[in-house]
């Protein structure tokens, strides 16, 4: 692509209070992101009448909501959704600590590896968003990504070359549009702009 957007969904319920996992639908403050996302989206595509840029949701609800002001064809990824808790969605991070103390320590100590009974890892993540990666490298013009914390952490470093122990701790704020532009010496250059 000539230039790759990426952004997390604007803010959910589930994320306002503190669950993890779910379908929720944006609370008011990730709506307003949804409003402010396509100017912020905008600004940063050149001024050319045949623009072609293409929008990238997964399957859940708060990514389709936060792309849908968007004024660009969209497409819907079942590789994009959030990494699968199992049976820990839909959980705080204190419960499962609380319920499930050994998967708890499990995750703290290995989180790239650690698999969440009947869910994903990260490494599952990874092998996942590949097709994903595989077209973005394909598309000649602009893809914008709106997606998850997880699956944007192997986005991002797939692009940026991190390493894989890294991943899982990578900083992917809420309601920041991080900006990837290929280079001609084949590095990436990154922007990131908060929206609000
Ligand atoms: O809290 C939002 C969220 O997207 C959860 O749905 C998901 O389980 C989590 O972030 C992934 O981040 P981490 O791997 O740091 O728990």
């Amino acid at each position: 692509a000539r230039k790759i957007l990426l952004t997390r969904h604007g803010e959910s319920e589930y994320n306002q209070r503190g669950l993890i996992g779910g379908n929720s639908s944006l609370s008011e403050r990730g709506e307003r992101y949804a409003r402010l996302l396509p100017e912020a989206v905008i600004a940063r595509l050149p001024e050319e009448q045949q623009l072609s840029v293409a929008v990238w949701t997964s399957t859940l609800k708060r990514t389709i909501e936060t792309a849908r002001f968007l004024p660009f064809p969209k497409l819907r990824w079942k590789a994009l959704d959030e990494i699968n808790a199992g049976i820990c969605d839909g959980l705080t991070y204190e419960q499962i600590g609380e319920r499930f103390p050994e998967e708890y320590a499990a995750r703290k100590n290995d989180k790239l590896r650690y698999r969440y009974p009947a869910g994903e890892s990260y490494m599952d993540v990874i092998q996942r968003v590949e097709p994903v990666i595989i077209e973005l490298e394909r598309e000649r013009e602009y893809v914008v990504v709106v997606a998850h914390q997880a699956v944007l952490r192997a986005v991002y470093a797939y692009f940026m070359g991190v390493a894989p122990e890294d991943i899982p701790r990578l900083a992917m704020p809420l309601h920041t549009l991080i900006e990837l532009t290929p280079m001609p010496d084949g590095t990436m250059h990154e922007e990131r702009f908060p929206v609000d």
